[in-house]
């Protein structure tokens, strides 16, 4: 039967063996990634009522899997995986299909080419003339925060009113939406998350589809200053996107431009929260903050659970072989807290050397945004900390929930006071 993960036996399915992910494991899934590693480091699991696939949990697995060429992405596979899982009948799905037929979910050589017709745009030089704009946002949701504790609100949450506005409204800009439609985009991208029904997703998934689909007509038509408009020039040897390539590569910005962001800055205020020796150092020294960025990633990887590939052959990991054609999880969170790479992996340690985390991916898919992020991070903390020299959690840290996701690990909602 079902086992506690706190016990020292695995949770079974009683129905088939299968490793379940159920609500104990979304509020904590660590202790079963420690229990994983060490009993059953490639095993099969499932979410309750969901499919089942593999799941790696050890860091040299995971990181040797992100580079297996035999595990691929196969992009019409996984985006039927996606439509079962979010229930889209197969009529309504085609618009939302094309959205996901996006570099992510791309291989060889259609993955080469899309990301090099990317980078040319992506470079570290336009991703750091961002960084006034990004501090001028931050001290303005930090302002607006504190205006609404200094008139007698109880609590703020730190997620809806800081930590999501923040790369939400960063990457509008970056694709030049329009500050007047900035607020829809919240609105889809939060039904699309956490959707009531089918019928839901679909709906805000094709309103999205439709206003990005015109948005790159726009600025194929008008380019502007904006970082979207480089993406869609021609590059040195005269390739550019399509319009369909445009709008897919537009939408998985978008989504991967916020949807992870979001939780390193949840999870990382958390950590500090939890950890009051750590905080008061890293106020005292702020020269501490990128090591402190790479180690909220680590501790707490916003794509945690896994990113998802598929065996396109029978693939041997750890002394398992994983059939032909079956969905393979790469379990990055358990990986950042592999004891035989990082000690006492549990704990936040603002002075852990640097190095080794995979919170960014590895290899080819490695994450486009990582500087962008890493800046936003950074931003966020230093601004917030400064705003609020006594920051506390305003529930109780058994109240706070976690969203329930095998892709991204994020706090829901994270209520924060600030006396004094
Ligand atoms: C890919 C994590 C922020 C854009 C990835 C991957 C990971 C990741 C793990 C690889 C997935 C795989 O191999 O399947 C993160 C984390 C972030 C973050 C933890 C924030 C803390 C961003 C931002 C952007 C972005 C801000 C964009 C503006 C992308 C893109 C890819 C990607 C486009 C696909 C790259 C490819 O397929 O070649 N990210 N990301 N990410 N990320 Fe991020």
């Amino acid at each position: 039967p079902a086992q506690n993960p706190g016990s020292t036996s695995l949770v079974l399915d009683p129905a088939d063996g299968v490793v379940l992910l159920d609500d104990s494991f979304t509020a904590d899934p660590y202790p079963l990634y420690e229990l994983l590693r060490t009993q059953r480091p490639v095993t099969r699991a499932r979410m309750p009522l969901g499919p089942s696939f593999w799941l790696v949990t050890r860091y040299e697995d995971v990181r040797a899997g992100l580079t297996d060429p035999r595990l691929v992405k196969d992009a019409g596979r996984l985006a039927e995986v996606i439509r079962r899982a979010s229930g889209i009948p197969e009529d309504a799905a085609s618009a939302d299909m094309a959205l996901h037929d996006h570099m992510l979910n791309s291989d060889p050589p259609r993955h080469t080419r899309l990301r090099k017709l990317v980078n040319k745009a992506f470079t570290g030089r336009a991703i750091g003339q961002l960084r006034p704009r990004i501090e001028v946002l931050a001290t303005e949701l930090t302002e607006a925060m504190a205006a609404r504790l200094a008139a007698g609100e109880q609590a703020v949450d730190l997620v809806e009113d800081y930590a999501f506005p923040l790369p939400m409204t960063v990457i509008c800009e970056i694709l030049g939406v329009p500050e007047g439609r900035r607020r829809e985009f919240g609105s889809w991208s939060h039904t699309i998350l956490s959707a009531a029904s089918p019928e839901q997703h679909a709906a805000a998934s094709a309103a999205m589809g439709e206003y990005l689909n015109q948005l790159v007509a726009d600025k194929l038509a008008n380019p502007g200053a904006d970082i979207l408009s480089a993406i869609l020039a021609p590059d040195e040897d005269a390739d550019r996107l399509t319009h369909v390539e445009a709008t897919a590569m537009a939408s998985l910005l978008l989504v991967a431009g916020h949807e992870t962001t979001v939780n390193l800055i949840g999870s990382g205020v958390l950590a500090l929260l939890r950890n009051p020796g750590q905080l008061a150092r890293l106020r005292a020294d702020p020269a501490l903050l990128p090591g402190a960025v790479e180690e909220f990633l680590r501790l707490e990887s916003p794509v945690n659970v896994a990113t998802m590939r598929f065996a396109a052959e029978p693939v041997t990991i750890g002394g398992t072989t994983i059939p032909a054609g079956e969905v393979v999880l790469l379990g990055i969170g358990s990986a950042n807290r592999d004891p035989e790479l990082f000690e006492r992996p549990g704990e936040l340690d603002l002075d852990r050397a640097r190095g080794g985390s995979l919170a960014f991916g590895h290899g080819i898919h490695h994450c486009l945004g990582a500087a962008l992020a890493r800046l936003e991070g950074e931003i966020a903390f230093r601004v917030l900390l400064e705003r609020f020299p006594t920051l506390t959690l305003a529930v109780d840290p058994s109240e706070l929930s976690w969203h329930n996701s095998i892709l991204l690990r994020g706090l829901a909602r994270l209520p924060v006071r600030a006396d004094g």
